[in-house]
């Protein structure tokens, strides 16, 4: 239960019988499947289906899917908990500490390039860090870190970057204010700008083309193994990468990977579209957090007041920042952490076979109302205190294999919401209600939602 592993092998000793982990019954196999599994996949695991997250919203779908999982825990308390399937060695690691060391422990023994995300992103980025394993793993992690600056919080492109960010979203506001309504569509189609511009530079600011292919593409990254990989788009579309790196413009990431260093099996080229697809849940993020600010004027007094005092040139927003991380809580943008163990395993409580798939489950640990502090509601200072040290808090995931653009999402997110909270006010006038009296939904149908945008009175 403390959820020690014992990675190598030979440190097992007589004493340390490699019984194999609890197992679920076939039926609450099957609830986990059913009332978890599937559903998150059925709402999109590349890119979102906003029918489908629509329907969760109005059905509380992902409630119901973290009731399942606390009874599940609450039957098996030791871990991690093998499920009964015919053709797929997987667990889940329900305790805290388990969840903790699988990704303390990644990538070895508990690798990133599971089998189903291996299919999923070979869709448009074979070769990337995320699926990658051995040597070239260490290399192609080494290349992104370099890039994206992982251990800084702030970029050191945030001087071209941040003002990007601040034109994009004036340009929004003013259309919104203009037109009386900032619907997500429209506020998706300013971050896209925004995405284009720092990862390629302004000249890409109105190629949409370019975002069309990787989403036409990440679509069928939903089918994972089920449907074929377009090999031409696939090849195009990183061919178009490839020139992109080639002529990369001065201030952008992509100028900033061209002339990085980079090792034996480095492939610059499949490390990219892992950053355009991952803006996407940062937007998301964003407009969400907006949400909660225009329906909670205690935490949206909080933020104005750090950006009426800013002296960071909107680079370091503590609150801002802990509010993007707080929407990522409530609604984390990726709740099935997956990781497949590259050999056995021993834990305490038995023997993780090699190859075994293991989920984190992360909105199970997010919204623990027994561990947590206001678990359904939206606290941003939690992040700015050490109140939920050592608990599962991993939007970003933990460890070796924690997101390495962190805190360029973090950067960013928090000084477009600057941008706009700073000078306007905003209502949700269609769509999710967000009550700060009640505990906030479990899913969050961003979609639906209408900004009404007025300057600030
Ligand atoms: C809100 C936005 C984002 C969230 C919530 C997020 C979250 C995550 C998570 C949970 C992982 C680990 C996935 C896993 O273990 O299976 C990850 C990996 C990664 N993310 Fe992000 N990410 C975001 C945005 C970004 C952006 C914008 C970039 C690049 C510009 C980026 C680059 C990466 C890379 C390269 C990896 C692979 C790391 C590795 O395999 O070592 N992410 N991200």
């Amino acid at each position: 239960m403390t959820g020690w592993v014992y990675p190598d092998r030979n440190r097992m000793d007589d004493t340390m019988a490699p019984s194999t982990l609890p197992t679920a019954t076939a039926l609450d196999t099957a609830r986990l499947v059913l009332g978890v599994l599937l559903p998150t996949i059925a709402k999109g695991p590349i890119i979102r289906r906003p029918k489908v997250v629509g329907l969760f919203s109005r059905l509380e779908l992902d409630s119901r899917s973290m009731d399942i999982v606390r009874d599940v825990h609450s039957r098996y308390p030791a871990g991690p908990l093998m499920l009964k399937l015919p053709i797929r060695k997987q667990a889940i690691a329900l305790a805290p500490e388990d969840a903790n060391t699988v990704l303390a422990q990644s990538p070895e023994p508990f690798s990133p390039a599971s089998s189903e995300k291996k299919a999923a992103l070979s869709h448009f980025q074979p070769h990337n860090v995320l699926i990658s394993r051995g040597p070239v793993r260490t290399v192609r992690r080494a290349l992104q870190e370099q890039v994206l600056d992982t251990g800084h919080p702030v970029h050191h492109l945030a001087d071209t970057f941040v003002p990007v960010v601040e034109e994009e979203m004036q340009q929004l506001l003013a259309e919104a204010v203009r037109s009386g309504s900032l619907p997500w569509d429209d506020f998706l189609d300013a971050w896209y700008r925004v995405v284009r511009r720092v990862v390629f530079g302004d000249h890409a600011r109105d190629d949409k083309e370019l975002t069309a292919m990787i989403i036409r593409l990440r679509r069928d990254g939903n089918w994972a193994f089920l449907k074929p990989v377009r090999r031409k788009t696939r090849e195009r579309f990183l061919q178009r990468i490839g020139e992109e790196l080639a002529t990369a413009e001065p201030g952008s990431l992509a100028a900033v990977m061209a002339g990085a260093r980079k090792g034996e099996g480095a492939e610059p080229i499949h490390q990219v579209p892992q950053w355009l697809f991952a803006f996407d849940p940062a937007g998301m993020a964003t407009f969400r957090a907006l949400c909660v600010l225009a329906t909670h004027p205690e935490a949206l007094a909080d933020a104005r007041r750090e950006v009426d005092e800013d002296t960071s040139g909107r680079r370091l927003l503590p609150y801002l920042r802990a509010s993007v991380l707080e929407s990522l809580r409530l609604w984390p943008t990726t709740p099935m952490i997956l990781r497949q163990s590259t050999r056995p395993v021993q834990w305490e409580d038995g023997l993780m076979p090699e190859d075994c798939g293991v989920l984190v489950y992360a909105p199970y640990f997010h919204r623990d109302e027994r561990s947590l502090r206001s678990a359904h509601n939206f606290a941003p200072d939690r992040w700015l205190t050490e109140e939920d040290d050592g608990w599962p808090l991993v939007p970003f995931s933990d460890g070796p294999v924690v997101c390495p653009g962190k805190q360029l999402v973090l950067l960013l997110t928090s000084a477009a919401l600057a941008a706009l909270v700073d000078g306007h006010d905003f209502a949700v006038e269609k769509g999710q209600a967000l009550d700060p009296a009640r505990p906030l939904p479990g899913t969050m149908d961003n979609y639906s939602v209408h900004l009404g945008v007025t300057p600030r009175a």
